[in-house]
């Protein structure tokens, strides 16, 4: 079998749930569909449930199409280790610079070794020999070291999702070392910036692992998005959202609620605009949609109760008997209604402390009517602001920052607006979720195979 008609073998914690499989979703699924399509795939990964009494290494397999879904389940300790601890408490706080919400505990790493561990043993029976391994994301970077344990001498990469932070910062965890080294196991790393790609280097050579990571910035399918913007527009919850907002303008924000996103900041921000710029009040509606995320790990459950202390305070102080400033809420809402939302939206706030990339922003962009575009209010910090001219950027630490770039996003004349999307729909269309797959694929079919 040519090298290029290989089979692909995806491997992330996260696998698309049963229902999201044959319409490839999800998050990750979006990014890897134009890779995935027509192609034979294996996907392996975690399969959601973590009640086993121990974690398995025979996988349930499940094939849609050509995609055939591998899954193991987690024992509820290493769900906790692993999961909720190392990954979740250790890995994400640290990788987003954020040392001083970071919990280290060894028994917690000792899980994440095991579970990685876990995954190359029910993985490297299923492979081939000239399958292309692709493993995402900071929850499994030694399973490509286990995976070699096993004597695999596939092709395997690894694309890490959410930032790289200061080399000197990631020394801050214990036994850093042994997970760069780990590094060392894949024949190509890639990063979202090159600032990211830069830290990583650096530390990788500190500990004399040779290699580069390099830069694949990740991407939507911007025409998918716009056309599910356009259907959204007209159906029944934009509908609903226009006559609620009484021609009012919406500002909105989309995200995890998750402390990289800089919510409590970005409801300050709301709370600052009302009061320096008194002539928004009761003119503009902001709308936080922020769907609840790793809620059994005490730093989101506290941070939830702070929006929610923070989203009453806001309202309570600015609020009208006849207008609710700020609506926030944390249940999920569908891809498809939140695409009709962007358009309708006279301003997209993407504000987190830091974001490996943000596609939301890139969402934002692709969801707006070229010709009366809304205005994008960006975090200097997420990587989407490598790319995004066109948007008003902010440091999102500084909520006057966020007021006085609100006030001008509300204020851009028609022009201005269009000018500005111009250049950032050339953005989104540049670095897609498709040349983001090729470019990697591509390198990685390019490495050579490894000798066993
Ligand atoms: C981020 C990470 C992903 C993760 C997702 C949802 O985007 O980069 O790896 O899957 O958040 O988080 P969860 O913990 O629910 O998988």
């Amino acid at each position: 079998m040519s090298r290029l008609m290989s089979r692909l073998v995806i491997v992330s914690n996260r696998v698309p749930a049963p229902r999201e499989r044959t319409q490839l979703a999800g998050g990750l699924a979006v990014a890897l569909r134009d890779a995935i399509i027509g192609r034979e795939t294996l996907w392996f990964g975690w399969s959601g449930n973590a009640a086993a009494t121990a974690t398995s290494t025979t996988p349930t397999i499940a094939a849609t199409g050509k995609v055939t879904y591998a899954t193991i389940d987690l024992s509820a300790a290493d769900y906790r280790g692993f999961y909720r601890g190392f990954s979740n408490t250790m890995l994400w706080p640290l990788l987003h610079s954020r040392m001083g919400l970071a919990e280290f505990r060894r028994e917690d790493l000792a899980a994440y070794r095991r579970v990685n561990d876990s995954f190359a043993e029910a993985l490297a029976p299923l492979l081939r020999p000239d399958d292309t391994v692709w493993v995402h994301d900071y929850h499994l970077f030694p399973l490509g070291a286990a995976l070699r344990r096993l004597g695999a001498a596939n092709r395997l990469g690894f694309f890490l999702h959410v930032p790289f932070p200061p080399p000197a910062i990631f020394a801050s965890l214990p036994q850093a070392d042994g997970l760069l080294r780990d590094l060392g196991a894949y024949d190509v790393l890639g990063l979202q910036t090159a600032e990211d790609a830069g830290f990583l280097n650096q530390a990788l050579a500190a500990v004399g692992v040779p290699g580069e990571a390099r830069v694949f910035p990740i991407g939507i399918d911007p025409g998918a998005f716009a056309a599910a913007a356009r259907r959204a527009e007209a159906g029944p919850e934009a509908k609903r959202l226009t006559s609620s907002l009484s021609g009012r303008a919406l500002i909105l924000g989309v995200d995890r609620l998750d402390y990289s996103k800089g919510l409590p900041q970005r409801f300050i921000g709301f709370a600052q605009l009302l009061k320096r710029f008194p002539e928004h009040r009761g003119r503009v509606t902001m709308l936080q949609i922020a769907p609840v995320s790793r809620g059994d790990i005490d730093q989101y459950k506290s941070l939830r109760k702070e929006l929610d202390e923070l989203a009453g305070h806001v309202n309570a102080e600015h609020a009208e008997f006849d207008w609710v400033a700020l609506r926030y809420l944390t249940r999920a809402t569908a891809r498809n209604t939140l695409a009709g939302f962007h358009r309708l939206a006279r301003v997209g706030l993407v504000t987190p402390l830091r974001d490996g990339m943000n596609l939301v922003a890139k969402e934002y962009v692709a969801a707006q009517n070229p010709e009366d575009p809304g205005a994008l209010v960006l975090s200097c910090f997420a990587g989407a602001a490598q790319e995004m001219d066109g948007a008003i950027l902010v440091n999102p630490y500084d909520p006057d920052e966020t007021a006085e770039a609100l006030h001008l996003a509300l204020s851009l004349p028609l022009e201005e607006r269009r000018d500005r999307w111009r250049r950032m729909w050339q953005a989104v269309e540049r670095n897609t979720a498709r040349s983001w797959a090729r470019g990697f694929l591509a390198e990685l079919e390019g490495a050579e195979a490894r000798a066993a």
